[in-house]
């Protein structure tokens, strides 16, 4: 994969069986992200920090960061394995790429961006010494199929290391507002845990049996919780009614904004007044998993062998995935 700075995004088909996702990250989702990306950043910089702790990147590697948004952990990644190593920063979403590409960077990072589709798209065959995501790996419609792409693109001894959310009842930073402002809202049908989005992980035995099929050897994966915030109340609550489950609801139902706004940020200040931290910013706990994933030689599945096993399983779509990479 050529180290350019990616600007000549290709188009993605339309037609992939990540459509939908690829729909919501260039329009909503991703230009929401884009608009609030310092925020966003701040929030969860330390759990891809996390994340970066466990991948443990050394000078002169390779990384591919996936579903890297607005670029900060593929810049501080670059930061971590310069001079002589590199970054490539594959991403669907066209709004959050133009943000990666327009961010300052010191002249000796080695860093690219690439608008790509993980699971679908070609990123290499034994390029990589490891992979990162922090929160862009659970949005997949075929998380073995995605996961194996991955795989193929590290080298034999590649490693895998990512951030993943637990589920969101244990997620305070997210639940307090969407609980406030459920009564108002829409009785809705509850989601499937499994469908992609942002808890589609929660499970760490679901992570652990996606991983293993798509051809990774030992795996860690260990709780770990972390201060989410660092922004006034104010700041806060913008954030809280703009993404996640809450800022879908109140796109899907305008109508219904005052009160909803009234709600949580009657919540928020409860929040505050328990929780204000000595530098008088607001901090909801979040919990979620570090997952670190080895190449083991010894029990890594060749893509062959991948795309026969899941199409045993039926998964038709995988082995014409496989067989054209083959
Ligand atoms: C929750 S955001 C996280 C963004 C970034 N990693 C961060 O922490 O700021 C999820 C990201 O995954 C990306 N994404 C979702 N599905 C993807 C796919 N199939 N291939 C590549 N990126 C994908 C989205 O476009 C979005 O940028």
């Amino acid at each position: 994969m050529p180290l350019t700075q990616g600007s000549n995004m290709p188009q993605i088909a339309e037609t992939s069986s990540n459509a939908a996702q690829i729909e919501y990250w260039n329009t909503t989702a991703g230009e929401t992200w884009a608009q609030f990306q310092e925020a966003l950043d701040r929030q969860v910089e330390p759990l891809g920090l996390a994340a970066m702790d466990v991948l443990c990147p050394g000078e002169g590697e390779h990384i591919i960061d996936i579903g890297c948004g607005c670029g900060q952990t593929s810049l501080a990644l670059a930061a971590r394995v310069r001079p002589t190593g590199s970054v490539v920063g594959v991403d669907i979403s066209e709004p959050m790429l133009d943000v990666a590409l327009r961010r300052p960077r010191s002249a000796d990072l080695q860093v690219a961006f690439r608008k790509l589709d993980a699971q679908t798209g070609d990123i290499g065959h034994g390029l990589f010494d490891a992979a990162f995501s922090r929160f862009g790996v659970m949005f997949f419609s075929d998380p073995v199929a995605a996961f194996a792409n991955i795989r193929a693109s590290l080298k034999p001894d590649g490693r895998l290391a990512f951030v993943c959310w637990r589920p969101l009842n244990e997620n305070p930073w997210m639940q307090a507002p969407l609980q406030a402002a459920l009564p108002l809202l829409p009785p809705v049908a509850p989601p499937d845990p499994t469908a992609p989005g942002p808890f589609a992980f929660a499970d760490p035995s679901r992570v652990r049996s996606i991983l293993a099929d798509s051809g990774y050897g030992s795996m860690t994966i260990n709780p770990f919780d972390a201060d989410i915030g660092g922004g006034d109340l104010e700041q806060t609550l913008k954030l809280a009614l703009a993404v996640g489950p809450l800022g879908r609801a109140l796109r899907e139902h305008p109508e219904l904004a005052d009160n909803v706004v009234d709600a949580v940020s009657l919540e928020m200040c409860c929040q505050t007044i328990s929780l204000r931290t000595a530098c008088e910013c607001l901090a909801l706990s979040g919990l979620f998993w570090p997952v670190l994933a080895e190449c083991d030689l010894k029990t890594t599945l060749t893509v062959e062998q991948v795309a026969q096993k899941l199409t045993r399983r039926g998964a038709d779509h995988y082995g014409a995935w496989s067989r054209s990479r083959l």
